[in-house]
């Protein structure tokens, strides 16, 4: 018997959208799909498709029409009015959209599987700088995130899609619950309150404090990793994942986490993409979502609260998911414990803090952070993978 899962939050939207086709819907979509041009997706629209074929972006049933992209570039909200923070979109160049506009379309991996059936609507222009100025606060191209709109294709091309495959050969296919999967796992714990964790980094010990202080007060973590496509110089996603194990194994009470990866692709939109993550962490099943100092920033294109302010200008309910805000946390080796201005007097002479590039720096040199900063076993697990360079 599936386990109940009616007392967990329900998805944005209200019901669970898997695009992801089974049985024979899935088999008449293979045959339809391998009479229809196809459309090669880039890494980022493969994310996205994945995310949309597992629920993840419910209520979304595909890649944004003209009407839903303008309302949530202008006014963070769906044509209809659900909130929504990020544009989901899929950009073809005036060539491709001649061939493919108006037409049912193949959806292709990057190395040619086909996953889904699309029905493409007409290919729409749109402004980058603007979307790049409301949904990154800057049209900056030094921004990673607005260096991605400013080298997308013309145009965009909207429509329904129906998913008959994942994309292949997952990293961590026994970590990439989908959005039932999580659910039901948390429903066989019987947890009814769960905090979501999103991060890029390995958990260091302020993270952990973060999710630590969480689990007092609700039944559950999902530690959610995002995996998709990260800038460089962030660290991997494999060498993560064996941080956050060895993190688990030593430090964590085993039957309060489950680990799973969110594949993701990082926009670095600061406020906006902290909506966007809790939205996600919602249809995961969470009740409760951390958002911390510069939550999803890069740079010092956001102040450090900002992506914690935003979620004050949505009308009550808008969100079934809680955001938990937590201030910039710290050891104190006055307090002799984690802390932060919430809660210890002491100056920053005795805070231990190290910026990431200075955490780098001592990774690269075979130097271990202080323990205060980031667990012994993580840390060797960092120098391991730092020892022949950056990894
Ligand atoms: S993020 O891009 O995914 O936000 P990161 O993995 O560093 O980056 O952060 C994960 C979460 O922890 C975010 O909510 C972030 O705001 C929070 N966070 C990271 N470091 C701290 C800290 N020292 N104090 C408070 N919150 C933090």
């Amino acid at each position: 018997m599936s386990p109940d899962t009616s007392q967990l939050v329900p998805p944005h939207g209200g019901t669970l959208r898997e695009l992801l086709a089974t049985g024979e819907e899935a088999a008449a979509l293979v045959a339809q799909a391998s009479e229809l041009p196809v459309l090669r997706l880039g890494a980022r629209q493969v994310t996205d498709l994945e995310l949309l074929s597992v629920g993840a972006l419910s209520p979304l049933g595909g890649f944004m029409d003209e009407a839903d992209y303008r309302a949530v570039v202008e006014g963070m909200c769906l044509a209809d009015g659900t909130v929504w923070s990020v544009p989901i979109t899929l950009p073809v160049t005036a060539g491709q959209a001649a061939d493919l506009a108006g037409r049912q379309i193949a959806l292709a991996a990057e190395d040619g599987t086909l996953l889904a059936v699309m029905d493409a609507g007409e290919a729409y222009p749109y402004d980058r700088e603007r979307e790049a100025e409301k949904v990154y606060r800057t049209a900056d191209p030094a921004h990673p995130g607005v260096e991605a709109v400013n080298e997308q294709a013309e145009l965009l091309l909207g429509g329904p899609v129906r998913a008959f495959a994942l994309p292949p050969d997952p990293e961590f296919p026994e970590h990439r619950l989908t959005p039932a999967q999580t659910r039901a796992a948390f429903a066989e714990r019987g947890w009814r309150t769960v905090v979501g964790f999103q991060t890029r980094n390995p958990v260091h010990r302020a993270h952990e404090y973060l999710t630590k202080v969480a689990l007092e007060v609700v039944d559950g973590l999902l530690l959610h990793p995002l995996v998709g496509e990260t800038k460089e110089g962030d660290i991997p996603a494999d060498v993560r994942m064996q941080c956050y194990q060895v993190l688990l194994d030593g430090y964590y009470a085993q039957d309060r986490v489950v680990l799973s990866v969110l594949p993701a692709s990082m926009r670095y939109a600061g406020p906006r993409e902290a909506i966007f993550h809790a939205i996600m962490r919602q249809n995961y099943g969470c009740s409760h979502f951390i958002v911390g100092r510069d939550h999803a920033g890069v740079g010092d294109y956001y102040g450090t609260y900002d992506a914690q302010e935003i979620f004050d200008q949505l009308e009550p309910g808008a969100l079934a998911i809680q955001p938990l805000k937590f201030e910039h946390s710290f050891f104190c080796v006055r307090c002799e414990g984690m802390a932060s201005s919430h809660t210890c007097p002491h100056g920053n002479d005795v805070h231990v803090f190290l910026s990431g590039t200075r955490v780098r720096e001592m990774l690269e040199a075979g130097e271990a952070p202080p323990a205060e900063f980031t667990r012994p076993e993580v840390a060797e697990v960092l120098i391991e993978a730092y020892s022949g360079g950056a990894p």
